[in-house]
């Protein structure tokens, strides 16, 4: 595939200024637990959780789970299973979960109530972006940007594979990386 230079939908400063800002909050939030559980949803998230870990300075342990879509052929059944989980117990622990990016939100949903089922003393979840009209409803606690419905890169978020590193958030122009 041919790589495009994306165009910017949030800018570097502004994902900073929005980082600061999330984190102010999650620390007053959490100002009396001893300690939280970042955990981040590989691997789109991994810029967006090193970012706000380094804003943060209550107490924090960081912890990473990986995904997958179950795929059936060409029809995609809507499901997700963890393929990698956290190596840290969350029973008893203020769990933050750190996900990229908010679609149809099933991932979000499957990954509260998994971790709830295992008992923590609190659950929230923390979402860099949100495209408009989601499938399943599910409460954001802490969210960055809502964006328009469109495929978006950078800052951790990919197409196939490339992008990730971008420092802003972009959009891939329809066409332009049409191999054809
Ligand atoms: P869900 O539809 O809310 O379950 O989100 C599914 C996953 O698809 C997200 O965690 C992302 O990894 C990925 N995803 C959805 N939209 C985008 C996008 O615009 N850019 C990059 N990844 C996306
Ligand atoms: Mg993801």
């Amino acid at each position: 595939m041919e790589i495009v230079q994306p165009r910017v939908l949030v800018s570097e400063d502004d994902i900073r200024r929005r980082v600061r800002e999330l984190a102010a909050r999650i620390e007053d939030d959490y100002a009396d637990a001893d300690e939280i559980l970042l955990l981040g949803v590989l691997r789109g998230a991994f810029i967006f959780l090193a970012d706000l870990a380094r804003e943060l300075t209550v107490p924090r342990r960081i912890d990473f789970i990986a995904l997958s879509s179950y795929e059936n052929g060409s029809n995609f059944s809507g499901g997700v299973r963890l393929i990698m989980d956290s190596r840290i117990n969350v029973t008893g622990r203020h769990v933050l979960i750190v996900e990229d990016i908010l679609d149809s939100g099933r991932t979000l949903s499957y990954l509260l109530e998994t971790f709830q089922a295992r008992h923590p003393a609190s659950l929230k979840s923390c979402v860099l972006v949100r495209k408009p009209g989601q499938e399943v409803e599910v409460d954001v606690d802490y969210l960055g940007f809502d964006i328009p419905d469109e495929w978006v890169v950078g800052y951790g978020l990919d197409y196939g594979d490339h992008y990730r590193a971008l420092p802003y958030i972009g959009v891939v122009e329809p066409g332009a990386d049409d191999d054809v």
